[in-house]
Order: structure tokens, then C-alpha cells, then sequence
């Protein structure tokens, strides 16, 4: 680009193609066998590299006898040539991702309940597009809302879409908030368990800014009652961890929950109100201009998204 620019800075007129037409001359030295290669006739040719002569002010080519040698301009010229048509070889080429390759990074934030199953989804993407590169940043909602005002993603996954913001969203993939506990817990096995009753447990509440929390909290707040966090826990792996050491109840996504439950290490409980239906969705901000790669990601999640997730999670 730095040669381009001082070419245009020197007023110097030439277009790509007289700059296509010398280099295939210069590396023959023959106009003949330049015209055969770029399907042109040799007048042609002349006429082009004469032209390329008079809009640089110097002769690039002299004749000695029968054959044609580069001058000294002509061999500066040919090295400006090579590196200009190489660079213009390199923009065609990161044009081209833009246009139908699916290729180049895909940076998607999740929230880290979604840390269990987009790993899978992205897997099965990436085999079959090994040439993307992925960048997938696992924090919670209120550090996800962050990154889509800033623009920071290609695309971030959720729960619930935060109205008031300019976002494109669809849901993509079903997903149920269960309350866990112990196997052993007073409560495991009992039908119709209220929400009253519930919250007198102890119980293991994620932090402020977590989706999950803001969807527990909107649940009782409705049924106006009040959920007082025994335990605070920054994470739902820790939460879980809390719940088989039988520290306490809470509620969590079964998405996250397919080990546990396999060994019989928590059960769910059956309590009024639940399970709480919050389906994963994919977003960004209104306005963004997709890349090819996140449009065929987006596609890959609405079409199979939910199939893959059912068929992995029943195999366990
Ligand atoms: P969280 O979000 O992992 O921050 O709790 C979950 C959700 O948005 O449903």
C-alpha cells in the first residue's frame, strides 16, 4: 500500500492491468510469449507497455538486437510491480471471506450457563469449517449486555433479551430452569412443593447480574414473595458443587446439569411455577453488518441447533 500511495503521490497514472501487462513482459522479456499468456494480441501489449512507459517519464524496456532487456527504471518497476500485484493479490483474498468463504474469526460471547452446550454446537461447526477461527468469551449477562453495546462480537448467546436495547434476536434452543437438591434433601421425591414453601429453604442464589438470578427473582417477585440468599456463589459450576455437598437448594439450567444427573448426584425438585421456560437466543446490535462466517453460524444454530443438543444430551 506504502507504494501505491507514493505512486499516487508522484502523479503517476497507471492502472493495474499496464502494471499486469509489464510484469508478464519483464519476466518473458518477449511480448509474444506476454500475449499468449494473458490472451491478448501483442499490439496490445505494446500499446500498454508504451503507455505505462510515457505515464512513468522513463523507457522500461530497451532492445539490443533481438532481444529485449529491462533499463534500470524498468527493474524498479518490476519490483514495484511484484509487490503492488501481490498486495492486490492479498485484498482480493480477504475480499473474498467477506463475500462466500466461510472462513476467518468468529468471536461470540455466551453467558456461562451456556458454557455446556456451545462448545459442543461450535465443535461441530468448526469440523466442518476448519478454517474459521473461533473466539468464544464465557462471562455473565450483565458482562455480555456490555460487550454487545460495545460492539465487541460477532454474536452473543442468552436467555432472556434485554428489552430497550437496539438488538437483532431469535431463540434457537430450548432450555428449563429446574430447582436442584441433594438426593437426600426433605424435599426430593415430594409432589407439588410451593413456592412459599420453597423459600424457607436455604437457598444458593448466583450473583447479581446473572440471568438465572434475575429469572428466579422476577418468578418470586410476581408470586410477591422474596428469595433471601443463604449462600451467594459466582458461578452455576459452584452452585452445583454447593447443592451435592447439600448445602443448600437452588435452581439451575438442565443443560448444565446432564453429568449430575446421570450419577444421581442431585435431584430435581417438584415445586410450583417450575420448570421456568427460558429458551437460549442468539443476538446482536441492530445495524451490524454480519460476516459470512457469523450469517452461516447463525443458520447452523437455527436449523440443528436444538437436534444436536437433544440427541448429545440423551446419549448420556
Ligand atoms: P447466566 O445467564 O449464566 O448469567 O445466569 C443465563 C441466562 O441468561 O439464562
Amino acid at each position: 500500500m506504502i507504494i501505491i500511495n507514493i505512486c499516487l503521490w508522484l502523479n503517476m497514472h497507471f492502472t493495474f492491468q499496464q502494471l499486469r501487462i509489464f510484469e508478464a513482459v519483464a519476466r518473458h522479456l518477449n511480448f509474444t510469449r506476454a500475449s499468449e499468456e494473458l490472451f491478448l494480441t501483442q499490439p496490445a501489449i505494446s500499446i500498454q507497455v508504451k503507455r505505462l512507459e510515457e505515464n512513468v517519464g522513463h523507457a522500461l524496456f530497451e532492445q539490443v538486437g533481438k532481444r529485449i532487456f529491462l533499463t534500470g527504471a524498468g527493474e524498479e518497476m518490476l519490483i514495484a510491480s511484484r509487490e503492488i500485484l501481490d498486495r492486490l493479490n492479498q485484498l482480493e483474498g480477504a475480499l473474498d471471506k467477506h463475500h462466500g468463504e466461510i472462513s476467518g474469526p468468529l468471536r461470540i460471547s455466551v453467558v456461562t450457563t451456556a458454557k455446556y452446550f456451545m462448545p459442543h454446537l461450535l465443535g461441530i461447526f468448526l469440523r466442518e469449517h476448519p478454517k474459521v477461527e473461533p473466539k468464544l468469551n464465557v462471562t455473565n449477562r450483565s458482562q455480555v449486555l456490555q460487550r454487545l453495546k460495545e460492539n465487541f462480537d460477532d454474536l452473543a448467546i442468552m436467555g432472556q433479551v434485554p428489552k430497550g436495547m437496539e438488538l437483532i434476536a431469535t431463540p434457537f434452543l430450548h432450555n428449563e430452569l429446574v430447582v436442584v437438591a441433594h438426593p437426600k434433601h426433605p424435599l426430593t421425591g415430594k409432589k407439588r412443593i410451593t413456592l412459599e414453601c420453597l423459600a424457607k429453604e436455604r437457598f444458593l442464589s448466583r450473583e447479581e447480574g446473572s440471568g438465572t438470578r434475575s429469572a428466579v427473582d422476577r418468578l418470586f417477585t410476581e408470586k410477591g414473595l422474596r428469595v433471601d440468599p443463604y449462600m451467594e456463589l459466582g458461578s452455576g459450576e459452584s452452585i452445583k458443587q454447593g447443592v451435592m455437598a447439600g448445602i443448600g437448594v437452588s435452581v439451575l439450567s438442565t443443560l448444565s446439569l446432564r453429568l449430575e444427573l446421570a450419577a444421581g448426584l442431585m435431584s430435581i425438585l417438584n415445586v410450583e411455577g417450575f420448570p421456568l421456560l427460558r429458551p437460549w437466543h442468539w443476538v446482536y446490535p441492530k445495524g451490524k453488518q454480519l460476516s459470512n462466517t457469523a450469517r452461516a453460524y447463525l443458520e447452523f444454530l437455527d436449523s440443528r441447533g436444538e437436534r444436536l443438543v437433544a440427541s448429545r444430551w440423551k446419549s448420556t
